[in-house]
């Protein structure tokens, strides 16, 4: 078995590679002066067994190339089976039309990703769970839900309420609470305006005196869960905790999840939180276990 680390979240890799006792193995990469890559693995993978982690993070169309570039090196070098471990799968949110003429980006990178000449692919907490379906090699779909769960039950928070910040997130937020002693839920109605940009309109679920958690995949410019806690908080909510996957942090997220609305911000280390994008409130908790014992 070989691990290898695109340049996505070389952090991650590591912490998995060690988790199985291993070291990611060597490469060299390269860009061109005109912005083309260039990959070489540095060792022979002839019939091994290869895992590639590269969370396919901002910038996302540099991490999606190098990930493609990555497998077809492996491919060329006679690897035995090559499984693509995205701990992030960009382009996720366009997973079905909502207008006519628009892509279907989510399928369309299952497409490129198994043309690569991957056999299998790892996730983790993709944005819907039909992705699955886009790919026809096995999948293994893994959550960074335990990780967020041990962190909350070890606070013994008390009256809580779990919430979902949009309609689309409900089963996510049940089954998160399902896990909290079946804690009571709540939904925010969120009206969408315009791509990052968020109206909310009410809540539906009694979030009165309790400390509400807002469950969500990913956490992209904050509007959706800033908003959402805005409102819990107005309907008397005690204090709002935001639990997210993947930190994907672009446009004014660390100004909005920094400004006191919440007593904390719970991520993964899904996508990497450098040190001048971590604010007092923010815990990145790791998911290098949990991918570990998937492989
Ligand atoms: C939406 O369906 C997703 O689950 C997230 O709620 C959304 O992508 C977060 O985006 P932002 O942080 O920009 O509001």
């Amino acid at each position: 078995l070989r691990l290898f680390s695109g340049s996505a979240n070389p952090e991650l890799a590591q912490l998995v590679a060690r988790y199985l006792g291993l070291a990611p193995g060597p490469l060299v990469r390269k860009s061109f002066a005109d912005g083309e890559l260039y990959v070489q693995i540095q060792e022979s993978i002839r019939g091994c067994d290869v895992y590639l982690v590269q969370p396919t993070c901002s910038p996302v169309n540099d991490s999606l190339m190098e990930l493609l570039i990555l497998i077809d090196a492996c491919r060329r070098a006679s690897a035995r089976q090559i499984t693509a471990v995205l701990p992030y799968y960009g382009y996720a949110r366009a997973d079905r039309k909502t207008a006519g003429r628009e892509s279907i980006t989510a399928k369309l990178v299952a497409n490129l990703i198994t043309a690569a000449g991957v056999d299998r692919v790892l996730a983790m907490d993709l944005h819907s769970a039909q992705i699955q379906a886009y790919f026809d090699i096995p999948l293994d779909h893994v959550y960074g839900s335990p990780v967020l769960l041990q962190y909350i039950k070890e606070k013994q928070l008390g009256d809580m309420v779990i919430v979902s910040p949009d309609v689309g997130g409900v089963s996510r937020a049940r089954a998160f609470a399902k896990k909290l002693d079946d804690a009571p839920l709540a939904i925010v109605d969120k009206r969408r305006q315009a791509p990052n940009e968020v109206e909310i309109m009410n809540v539906i679920g009694d979030v009165k005196g309790k400390t509400a958690i807002l469950v969500d995949d990913m956490i992209d410019t904050a509007g959706t869960i800033s908003e959402a806690a805005k409102v819990l908080l107005r309907q008397g909510a005690k204090e709002v905790y935001a639990c997210a996957t993947h930190a994907v942090f672009s446009s004014r997220a660390i100004d909005r999840l920094s400004d006191g609305t919440f007593t904390e911000v719970l991520v993964t280390n899904t996508i990497p939180v450098p040190p001048d994008r971590r604010f007092a409130q923010l815990r990145v908790l790791s998911v290098a276990d949990l991918i570990g014992e998937a492989i």
